[in-house]
């Protein structure tokens, strides 16, 4: 595979519910090693798009690529096999299970069934697992969280965790829906540089964000949905220069958190 062989690639995918057209005949691609947004006004179809990529939804047209691979037909479980992993636009830790815990379960993916979600938590709780789940921790500078139980902690240190657990898996594609929503600036700030860190090794991305900051300090590219449909691509700089991209955000330039100037109804 060559270094610009994109690592996803959708071809000419839709997903209706009902008469409803969420994704329209999308065609995008992730250039491998990348850090890529998709964003568009809510209601776009982008969370949605997550749910194709790691098969949470069959799509009803087109094609997902996985360094080349079909896997539009592949089950959710295998997606992450593969090397799919992904954080949730809302919250999805176990609230009553501690920090370590959660972070421990994210690696279940390398142990198929039911015995290999519950193995890490109850059965071998000093083995090699337990160790990489502390160095990850170390390493996100959230240690000194690894015994609180994650429901008692604050918003922006369950998002860093959830992080954490996503790479457990150790992905070679991260999915992340709306890292940042909800975040003070200094949550914010730690996120990012979590992120940056995560990504000095060529980890590939891709981040739904409305945060155009945010988007602009991380993503080299950038994918604009619209009712489903791919509306524009390029450089957060061409993007926010976009008159398309400006027009469906309040006609102003794209620099703030964006909300659509009018209630989505695709
Ligand atoms: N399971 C579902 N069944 C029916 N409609 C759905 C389903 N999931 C999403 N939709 C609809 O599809 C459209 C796109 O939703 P989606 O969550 O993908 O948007 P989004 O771009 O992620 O928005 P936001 O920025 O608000 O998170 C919305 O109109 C939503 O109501
Ligand atoms: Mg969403």
């Amino acid at each position: 595979m060559s270094a610009t062989h994109p690592i996803l690639r959708l071809e000419s995918v839709s997903k209706h519910f009902g008469g409803l057209r969420v994704v329209e005949d999308l065609n995008l691609a992730v250039r491998r090693g990348v850090r890529t947004a998709l964003i568009g006004p809510n209601g776009a179809g982008k969370t949605t798009v997550f749910n194709l990529i790691t098969g949470v939804f069959p799509v009803d047209a087109g094609r997902i690529l996985l360094d080349g691979v079909d896997i539009t037909a592949t089950s959710s479980h295998l997606r992450i096999g593969h090397g799919i992993a992904r954080s949730f636009q809302n919250i999805r830790l176990m609230p009553h299970l501690s920090t370590l815990e959660n972070v421990m379960v994210g690696q279940h993916c390398r142990n198929r069934g039911v015995r290999g979600v519950l193995q890490p938590v109850n059965l071998v709780p000093r083995n090699r697992w337990r160790e990489a789940a502390r160095a990850a921790l170390v390493d996100a500078g959230l240690i000194e969280y690894e015994r609180s139980t994650v429901g008692n902690l604050p918003y922006g240190v369950q998002k860093r965790i959830e992080l954490v657990r996503a790479l457990m898996a150790q992905p070679r594609l991260l999915l992340l829906d709306e890292p940042a929503a909800g975040l003070n600036p200094a949550e914010t700030e730690a996120l990012q540089a979590q992120l940056e860190k995560i990504c000095i090794g060529g980890l590939t991305v891709l981040v739904v964000e409305h945060d155009m900051h945010f988007v602009g300090a991380l993503c080299e590219d950038v994918i604009v949905l619209d009712f489903g449909r791919k509306i524009a691509e390029g450089s957060p700089e061409d993007i926010r220069r976009n008159p398309l991209v400006q027009e469906i955000y309040l006609g102003a330039p794209v620099a703030q958190p964006m909300e659509r100037h009018s209630a989505c109804s695709a």
